[in-house]
């Protein structure tokens, strides 16, 4: 017989997590103005409310938090985590922030202007916003397929070349970069393939653009490349992720991801114009040169984190798990974005209740009746996130409504996702009972989702 798979890592510590009751929860939800960020995280059995600064650190991580040098200038944490950076990306200058969205800001700060242009492939939120913010506009170029759940397709994260460039001919004079995200979060944790970003790289040089990437997903990108690929599957993940970085200018970075570490992020470059003026609002807004917003410890456990995420036995641990539920999910017939991506398994709420309007909320209904049927806290990727309109003030009803169960990395076991499955598996049962949405009591004028109030209809 052949020997089943079973993950390269055993458990040294545990966390106990709370079982409740279902008339708890569902008096903790109302209490929660049926928002999933208002829940307190021991009312949350399972929470696969995101992936980011969620996971488990290794032992050799915990070990690298004693070696941290806690020194203001010239820390050796900056510079082991300078060179893994140069080794694994091939970046010479890098600046540390404290997350992801402090490197778009420190970047932006430099790069984007009012009345810009920024296309790339569906922008992570943070990025949106921290192209809006400077007035500034951003262009989804993602192919059409990745905003249909049920067609296969490898590399649902690619740029469409056809809408790229007739951005690019469109508004040549007036983009400062070209951002692309891998893997792409908001398509579903969906990977770029290498072939994608050599074209992309084809077209920035024509139109003499650089191009950025938004890499939290860096590392689920190339096992992608390495498993569906052509050319690929005998390359090493540091050789494929040494070539991805080959076609960019810079990258900016939340550790919080495919660092593996609790809180961190960085902007890599090969610019050294751009190193300095980037280092001005680094100082500004982070903090000095060698540590801008991260204790040495921190450092030290990223560059450890780094080490560690770009082996193909992580990986294929970590991505052979988040498929192992969707898999499961697939079997009971619930409806999912297909193929499962990286991070996260993204269950289509449109076609899971079709019966309830995009208006009451659908993915937050799904999302709230998991949290009663099972404790499990998921996020709604829908209407709620995304926002009104900020000229009509109508709520911008999105291609897809998803509730996204993101997997932290390390942390649950495969019995966990059993659980989850189930519990989606019985709503499915009873879909055609749950016949109404909410309707919104108070929202804020920016970033709602987070501090939504809702109500039963
Ligand atoms: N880029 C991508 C693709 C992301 O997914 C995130 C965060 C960021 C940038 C911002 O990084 O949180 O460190 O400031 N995504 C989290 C999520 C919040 O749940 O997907 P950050």
């Amino acid at each position: 017989m052949e020997l089943p798979y079973a993950e390269p890592f055993k458990i040294k510590m545990v966390e106990h997590i709370k079982k409740s009751t279902r008339e708890e929860r569902e008096r903790w939800i109302r209490e929660a103005r049926y928002n999933l960020f208002n829940l307190s995280s021991n009312k949350v059995f399972i929470d696969l409310l995101t992936d980011s600064g969620t996971g488990a650190m290794s032992d050799k991580q915990w070990a690298e938090l004693m070696l941290g040098d806690e020194s203001y200038a010239g820390a050796s944490s900056y510079y082991k985590l300078k060179q893994t950076i140069q080794d694994i990306f091939g970046f010479n200058y890098f600046l540390p922030t404290h997350q992801g969205r402090a490197a778009e800001n420190v970047l932006f700060s430099v790069l984007v202007k009012e009345g810009n242009i920024i296309p790339g492939n569906s922008h992570f939120d943070t990025t949106k916003g921290h192209i809006e913010f400077r007035k500034a506009i951003p262009i989804d170029c993602t192919i059409d397929e990745a905003f249909n759940t049920t067609q296969y397709h490898p590399f649902k994260g690619n740029v469409s070349l056809e809408k790229l460039e007739k951005v690019l001919v469109e508004h040549q004079h007036n983009i400062p970069f070209i951002i692309i995200t891998l893997t792409n979060n908001t398509a579903g944790g969906q990977p770029v393939s290498m072939e994608n970003l050599r074209e992309v790289r084809r077209l920035a040089n024509r139109f003499n653009k650089q191009v950025i990437f938004d890499s939290a997903r860096f590392a689920e990108n190339a096992y992608f490349i390495k498993t569906r690929e052509k050319g690929y599957e005998h390359r090493t993940i540091r050789e494929i992720v040494k070539e991805m970085f080959s076609y960019a200018d810079a990258m900016t970075m939340s550790s919080k991801k495919d660092g593996i570490v609790n809180i961190g992020g960085f902007i890599a470059t090969h610019s050294e114009e751009l190193f300095k003026q980037a280092t001005i609002y680094n100082i500004m807004f982070e903090g000095y040169i060698t540590y801008g917003g991260m204790a040495g410890r921190d450092m030290n456990a990223l560059a450890q984190g780094l080490q560690e995420s770009t082996t193909f036995e992580y990986l294929e641990s970590r991505i052979r798990q988040v498929h192992y539920l969707g898999k499961k999910l697939i079997e009971y017939g619930i409806p999912i974005q297909e193929p499962i991506g990286g991070h996260a398994v993204f269950v289509d709420a449109l076609k899971f209740f079709p019966h309830i309007p995009q208006s009451e909320y659908v993915a937050q209904v799904l999302a709230v009746e998991l949290y009663i049927e099972s404790g499990v806290r998921g996020v709604e990727i829908g209407t709620l996130l995304a926002d009104r309109d900020p000229i009509t003030g109508q709520d911008r009803y999105p291609k897809l409504e998803m509730v996204r169960l993101a997997i932290p990395r390390r942390v649950y076991t495969n019995n966990h996702m059993d659980y989850v499955a189930v519990a989606l598996k019985n709503i499915f049962d009873r879909r055609n009972e749950i016949k109404r949405g909410f309707k919104i009591t108070y929202e804020a004028p920016i970033l709602r989702h987070f501090t939504v109030e809702l109500e039963r209809l």
